[in-house]
């Protein structure tokens, strides 16, 4: 990447946002992190630019995922050491590029709302450069969280069959829906039983946003539990890269070519 995609307007604004891909839960601990490397992963594989972004500003862990060291992270780029472009680095394993959240400090979680609704609009400037953007949200429907997901073309909320995981996650669509009626808000159910007993859970989840919120957020898809996921994690390596005939890999597959065909 250059410093290019940040000081040209004509360039941002062929995407102003639209290509942001934000991975969002509401309930910790569902697999957004990892949803959001294999994500990345797969869309790379289909060719795309990829940048993937750690906007857990609490709990940043994208990297340790990765088992990664990285120079340059965010706290660099809100303490104003460096510019966004810079923090970037190029994840060769799975040919995608990567800004790191802090890992391990929690710092970045009390950033002031001014600075960071500038680093989402330079995001959405760097985005340009990219052919997708996906962005690994923290947990919860605070301030933060929602804040990162304003300029975003694209909302996955992932939940599991856990009833407090859809309670959560039916809470953080209503925030958003309401705060923002037009953002395009899709569901991924994770870690499922098999796929039809995924779709059971989220005709579930789609039965209150109807009833309550006459909203009916569409299934991006259903990935299956898969003891791979936990094996690779703990390696630290992709699963895309170990184990890519698994069931998990294959359905974040089939969601990143659902998202190429769009
Ligand atoms: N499809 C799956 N099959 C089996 N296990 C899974 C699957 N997806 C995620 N997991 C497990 O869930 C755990 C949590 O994953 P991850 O850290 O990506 O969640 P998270 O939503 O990002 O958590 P946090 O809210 O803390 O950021 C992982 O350790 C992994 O073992
Ligand atoms: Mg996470």
């Amino acid at each position: 990447m250059t410093s290019k995609n940040l000081k040209d307007p004509n360039l941002a604004a062929r995407t102003n946002g639209r290509n942001l891909i934000a991975i969002a839960s509401g309930k910790g601990g569902v697999g957004k992190t990892w949803l959001s490397i294999t994500l990345a992963h797969a869309l790379a594989k289909t060719g795309e630019r990829v940048l993937l972004f750690d906007g857990d500003l609490g709990l940043a862990n994208l990297d340790i995922q990765l088992g990664l060291m990285p120079k340059h992270d965010l706290g660099s780029v809100i303490s104003g050491r460096l510019t966004l472009n810079q923090a970037v680095f190029t994840f060769d394993d799975g040919g995608f590029d990567i800004i790191a959240g802090r890992s391990g400090s929690g710092g970045l979680a009390n950033i002031a709302p001014s600075r960071l609704q500038m680093l989402s609009d330079d995001l959405v400037l760097l985005a340009a450069g990219y052919d997708r953007v996906v962005l690994d949200l923290g947990a919860g429907v605070e301030r933060t969280v929602r804040q990162l997901t304003h300029n975003v073309g694209t909302c996955f909320v992932v939940a599991t069959d856990e009833p407090t995981s859809l309670t959560d996650a039916y809470a953080f669509i209503k925030l958003t829906h309401m705060e923002r009626p037009t953002a395009a808000i899709k569901i991924i159910i994770n870690a499922a039983n098999s796929t039809r007993e995924g779709e059971r859970t989220y005709n579930t989840l789609l039965k209150a946003c109807e009833g309550f919120l006459k909203f009916a957020p569409p299934l991006m898809g259903v990935v299956r539990r898969d003891g791979k996921v936990r094996d690779t994690i703990r390696a630290q390596s992709p699963i895309l890269t170990r184990f890519p005939n698994s069931e998990a890999a294959a359905d974040v597959q089939s969601i990143a070519k659902k998202i190429t065909e769009n």
